[in-house]
């Protein structure tokens, strides 16, 4: 299965590039089956053209096992050029090698437990703002508020600024986000170039937050406060070119993928009344009290067991990219220096050799006397692996359950009738009509 020999004679595998320069890219990001259809077609390794590019993807635990645990040796973490661009030359997400490492063990600091059990009463305290809200409001759209709850979470623990003050900050956000994944033409009305745009004022406000925190070092307890104070191995500080990047990767990061992920949580539980009475149950049977702390969160096993299945069937990232570095054979196929590598994290999550009936939401699949996650490492992967694992799966983790306990306990939602609830799939799958649904206190 793994190394090189003579790969000159090696095929590489099947697939099709699409039309010229634009490759398979439109279908890449408009049909939320293209991986299905090709693997269907090719198997779970196939040749594709995305974003310009000759691009391999590879779907399962086995596949995705060889490139994580290869990374830097035959792979490097390689995103689209809009991504690139966007995110900036300093976000973790860009660096690699050794540059990478020391970057990430300096980050790291702001998500250990310590710096976590500091930010659960300001997770407690907003989603509790934001409920009321969504109890008076009654009937609501819910994933631009869940957007909103999570961007406020992130600017309050990630930069210490109250994002509700400044509307404004948020909707520079959107525009950004929104050019990550497109094709970069330079064209003033291209959602490429309004990020662009987006970005450069972005950058200034995030700069005008660190200058002014750094006039009061150790004034609150977030991440900028650890990341302002954090030292490399060679005692050296992060720059403020630097520091710009990083925070606005964290933004982005921690927040458009939580807020797909608990949109698709209350999606489900409104779908599958059951579960949502077990989780319930759950918290009737534990009795905890508010504040609920780490440890109190650690006894809800049966709500872990859920959120890990909400994780498995809409994994908020559904891949990521490489390039190889060097050649390879993976399953008899080359795998050609200088190609993009796609690994992708929905398909490998509905394996029939792993899940049984993977297709259908069944949380009691991770209780412990079935843990079908563990007949195989790397086939439960919402948040990668390898050296470049998400830096934030604890905070994430932290927020989603502390969302869902403080939801279950109190709170019931229906669906309205006659919505779109197909999933958009770019940039994190979404409810077509934005999940709308009556929302009440129990
Ligand atoms: C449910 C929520 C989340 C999911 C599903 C998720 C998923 C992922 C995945 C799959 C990767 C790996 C990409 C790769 O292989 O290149 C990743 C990387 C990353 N994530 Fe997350 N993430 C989530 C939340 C967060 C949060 C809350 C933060 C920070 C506040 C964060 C920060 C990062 C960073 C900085 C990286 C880059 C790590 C590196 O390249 O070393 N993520 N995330």
């Amino acid at each position: 299965m793994t190394t090189t020999h003579d790969e000159r004679s090696l095929p590489l595998p099947p697939g099709n590039s699409g039309l010229p320069v634009v490759g398979e890219t439109i279908s890449f990001l408009t049909d939320p089956d293209f991986a299905k259809k090709r693997q269907q077609q090719y198997g779970s390794i196939f040749k594709t053209h995305l974003f310009g590019r000759p691009t391999i993807m590879m779907i399962g635990s086995e596949a995705i096992r060889f490139l994580l645990t290869n990374e830097n040796h035959y792979f490097s973490s390689s995103w689209p050029y809009s991504t690139r661009v966007l995110l900036g030359p300093a976000a973790l997400s860009i660096q690699t090698g050794d540059e990478h490492q020391q970057r990430r063990k300096l980050l790291s600091q702001a998500f250990q437990p310590r710096a976590l059990a500091g930010y659960a009463s300001t997770i407690e305290n907003i989603t509790h703002s934001y409920l009321d809200k969504w109890e008076r409001m009654g009937t609501l759209t819910w994933y631009p508020e869940l957007r909103k709850y999570t961007f406020d979470v992130a600017c309050k623990l990630l930069v210490g600024t109250d994002a509700t003050a400044d509307t404004h900050f948020s909707e520079l956000f959107e525009v950004w986000c929104e050019g990550l994944f497109t094709i970069p033409m330079r064209l003033p009305w291209t959602k490429f170039s309004r990020a662009l745009r987006s970005r450069q004022q972005l950058l200034a406000k995030i700069e005008e937050i660190v200058l002014q925190r750094q006039q009061q070092p150790n004034s609150s307890q977030d991440a900028l406060g650890i990341l302002l104070q954090a030292r490399d191995d060679d005692g050296n500080s992060l720059s403020l070119q630097e520091i710009k990047d990083q925070v606005l990767t964290l933004l982005f990061a921690g927040h458009e993928t939580l807020t797909s992920a608990i949109a698709s949580f209350c999606l489900l539980l409104a779908q599958h009344p059951f579960v949502l009475l077990s989780a319930r149950a759950e918290q009737q049977q534990l009795g905890l009290s508010e504040p609920l702390t780490l440890e109190y969160l650690k006894q809800m096993t049966y709500l872990e067991q859920v959120l890990k299945e909400v994780l498995r069937v809409f994994p908020p990232v559904g891949g990521a990219f490489r390039e190889a570095i060097k050649s390879c054979e993976f399953n008899g196929y080359l795998i050609p220096q200088g190609w993009t590598i796609l690994y992708q994290i929905g398909r490998t999550h509905q394996d029939t050799t792993i899940y049984t009936q993977p297709e259908h939401f069944d949380p009691q699949r991770f209780a412990p006397e079935r843990a079908e996650d563990k007949s195989k490492p790397f086939s439960h992967i919402p948040f990668g692996g390898g050296v470049r694992e998400c830096l934030g799966k604890e905070f994430a983790r932290l927020e989603m359950k502390l969302f869902a306990a403080l939801l279950v306990r109190e709170y019931e939602w229906e669906l309205i009738p006659r919505q779109n609830l197909d999933m958009v799939m770019i940039p994190t799958p979404h409810p077509r009509d934005g999940l709308q649904v009556k929302f009440r206190r129990r």
